[in-house]
């Protein structure tokens, strides 16, 4: 991590009222296919890292039961807490009394709250994760880190859209920036979500340094293996 989480906050926290704005065709084009590939069921519990402004959490949850945002920068939950409760995303087990025009967030099947990729601060079911570019904050250990504590909480599938390096990393590259950011390269990524018991089913190739992997978990991992000398 080149630099800490309190310094990403911080720059987060400034250019959070902006942050919808200023969009490439290749972030939409990561963000749409994280959407896609997520695809939670009406029963799903979505866990999205790195919330930020809520571009994935407030996308899937119309289809979800309920997402779960995490973040570090409060000035970026904010965002995501105004659009949540403009979008008036119901819990259908929720109030539905908006007579008085006064939709809570504890109404809502969204929620916001401060967590990292390796303490997300959230120990409840998870179905989904999901999480668009933001894992490049992270060192290459980090990441294997979060990993392993994202596979900890045994979701069906992890998507992950991020500047990811496809060939050589590039700093001239719009994508990131070399002094904060810290991306890894796809094979550094697949190894990690290998070695976490994930396998990976689907790898999008957005631009050469931008795509998302969707990592399922190992069915071997969930079922006794066979027994090698039974025959079986
Ligand atoms: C470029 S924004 C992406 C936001 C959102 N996922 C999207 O697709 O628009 C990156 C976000 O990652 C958050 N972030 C950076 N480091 C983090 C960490 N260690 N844990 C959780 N969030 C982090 C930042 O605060 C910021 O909101």
């Amino acid at each position: 991590m080149k630099k800490s989480p309190e310094e990403h906050a911080a720059r987060f926290d400034e250019k959070a009222s902006e942050y919808d704005e200023s969009k490439s065709d290749e972030y939409r084009a990561c963000a749409n296919l994280v959407i896609e590939h997520a695809a939670p069921d009406a029963e799903d519990v979505v866990l999205d890292l790195g919330t930020g402004t809520g571009a994935i959490a407030l996308a899937l949850a119309p289809d979800a039961e309920r997402v779960v945002g995490r973040d570090i920068s409060e000035g970026m939950m904010d965002e995501a807490r105004a659009k949540a409760q403009e979008k008036g995303l119901e819990n259908s087990a929720g109030s539905q009394d908006d007579t008085a025009g006064s939709r809570t967030l504890e109404s809502v099947n969204v929620e916001f709250d401060r967590g990292t990729f390796r303490k997300p601060e959230y120990d409840g079911p998870v179905d989904v994760v999901t999480s668009n570019f933001a894992m490049h904050h992270l060192s290459d250990e980090e990441k294997r880190e979060a990993i392993e504590v994202i596979a900890g909480l045994e979701p069906d599938r992890f998507v992950l859209g991020d500047v990811m390096f496809f060939g050589e990393p590039d700093p001239e590259a719009p994508f990131y920036s070399p002094d904060v950011d810290d991306p890894a390269t796809v094979g550094t990524l697949a190894d990690a979500f290998t070695s976490a018991g994930f396998s990976l089913t689907a790898v999008e190739r957005v631009h050469d340094q931008v795509g998302v992997l969707v990592a399922e978990r190992s069915p071997v991992a969930e079922t006794e293996a066979p027994d090698a000398d039974s025959g079986e």
